[in-house]
């Protein structure tokens, strides 16, 4: 069963399918095609199989000339039909892996996921899971699901996860250019694995076990939380001695060796900082362990916008304005900068409480045009970008996104709180927050 694999992949005649055409799966799709293997993409979003199949992208950072290019090839088939599971030697999956109310693990998309692949499963495929998740779910989750078709891990299937590490709109690092961690159920499992994706990135990985696999995720993120929460809090404390933390961090990391940098902001966002490290908070109780550094750390990133109301405050106070009437414009919805990603935003939080204190809030964002409906800010759905003009009393730049480097303050007259350090103070209207 491995050799046959194994020389399907060496002879770029195995079917890859990838679950989950998103910011993660649409590139890995692509990824696949544009080494010459034949690539399935399933979705159960028919908008995003049937914009696929007309040559259009929806994620800003993937061009629609890339899509056709991908179809042109014929290599490429995004599709909501499910039983051409079959055709696949590999079944990727990279469905989303969000928290429910509790703050708990939403595996539903997981489970419906494997649902739907074990009544096509066939002997001598391999199940990979890319979605980010506590230690354990290929096992426990995954494993059980599959194992429904009647065939069994490592006798009749291959069961592996592999994390993904995208960082979408990074020029410098791509699908192709980062190494990828490879851990499976067992070593026959590793190999075949490790073989799919040494064909499409600059290096593998290959770790004793799908459990390690998961647990470097999780490390990866909780390190990078963590390390945001705790120059959020210097931020705080250097701000009240009059520093300016932006001027420490470029200081600080001229040192050669032992730093890294970490930059403060209005709060996290994107699908993966503010939900991950809680994977794995969450398992940890399964083994009365309770992890202290990773609740800390989310108490503090999420006190951000907290923080930036209360400067917001104090900056309307300085022109004589209360907040209650004021109109407060919140430029960048989007988590990150050149982004189109609006998941987890803290513009959203931002919006909300600014409101909750009575100012009548809009936001500007170009990659943003209109608010689709989201799980946690459900109100604001359809709600569009606004212009930056003069009519507000407060602009709040909540998102880096590069156009906003171009507003002529100066022209614009209308105080800036900039949570980013984005814009030069150049007439005593900008604040930093
Ligand atoms: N976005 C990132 O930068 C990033 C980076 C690293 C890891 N991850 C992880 O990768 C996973 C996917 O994230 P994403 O950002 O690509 O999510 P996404 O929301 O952009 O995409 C997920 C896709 O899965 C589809 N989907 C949902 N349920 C499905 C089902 N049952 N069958 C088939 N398709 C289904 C959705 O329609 C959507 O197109 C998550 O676990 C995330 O934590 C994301």
């Amino acid at each position: 069963m491995k050799i046959k694999f194994l020389k399907k992949i060496e002879n770029k005649e195995a079917v890859i399918g990838v679950i989950g055409l998103g910011y993660v799966g649409l590139p890995l799709n692509l990824c696949f095609v544009e080494k010459g293997f034949r690539s399935i993409g399933f979705d159960i979003d028919k908008i995003k199989t049937d914009s696929l199949k007309s040559g259009k992208s929806y994620i800003k950072h993937i061009s629609p000339e890339r899509i056709q290019k991908a179809l042109q090839t014929k290599l490429f088939e995004p599709t909501t039909n499910f039983s051409k599971l079959k055709e696949c030697d590999a079944i990727l999956i990279a469905v989303p892996t969000p928290l429910n109310k509790n703050r708990e693990p939403e595996m539903g998309y997981i489970v419906s996921t494997c649902e739907a692949i074990y009544p096509h499963l066939q002997k001598g495929q391999l199940v990979v899971l890319e979605s980010t998740t506590y230690p354990g779910t290929t096992v426990e989750v995954v494993v059980p699901v599959l194992e429904k078709s009647g065939l069994k891990v490592d006798e009749d299937f291959y069961a592996a996860f592999s994390p993904e590490r995208e960082d979408p709109n990074n020029p410098q690092y791509t699908t192709e250019t980062i190494p990828k961690v490879v851990g499976a159920t067992s070593q026959d499992g590793l190999e075949v694995a490790n073989a799919v994706y040494s064909k499409i990135v600059v290096r593998t990985v290959p770790v004793s076990s799908t459990q390690v696999a998961e647990a470097t995720k999780l490390m990866e993120n909780i390190f990078r939380a963590v390390n945001i929460a705790l120059v959020n809090e210097l931020k705080v404390t250097f701000m009240k001695m009059g520093i300016d933390i932006w001027e420490v961090i470029e200081a600080a990391k001229t040192k050669p060796f032992g730093f890294m940098p970490f930059y403060p902001g209005p709060g996290l966002g994107g699908h993966c900082i503010p939900i991950d490290p809680f994977y794995l908070t969450w398992k940890a109780r399964e083994y009365g362990v309770a992890t202290k550094f990773i609740e800390l750390a989310g108490e503090i990133n999420r006190s951000m916008p907290d923080f930036v109301v209360q400067r917001a405050m104090e900056v309307l106070n300085e022109f004589g304005k209360p907040m209650k009437g004021s109109k407060v414009l919140i430029l960048g919805l989007a988590y990150k900068a050149n982004v189109d990603d609006d998941r987890e935003s803290p513009s959203y939080f931002l919006m909300e409480k600014l409101e909750a204190k009575g100012a009548i809030v809009e936001y500007n964002d170009p990659y943003v045009p209109v608010i689709k409906p989201t799980r946690e800010h459900p109100h604001y759905k359809g709600k569009k970008t606004a212009e930056i003009t003069d009519k507000y009393d407060l602009i709040i730049i909540s998102t880096a996104h590069d156009v906003y480097k171009n507003i002529d303050i100066e022209k614009l007259n209308v105080p800036i709180l900039d949570t980013r350090n984005l814009v030069i103070n150049v007439n005593k209207m900008v604040f930093k927050a």
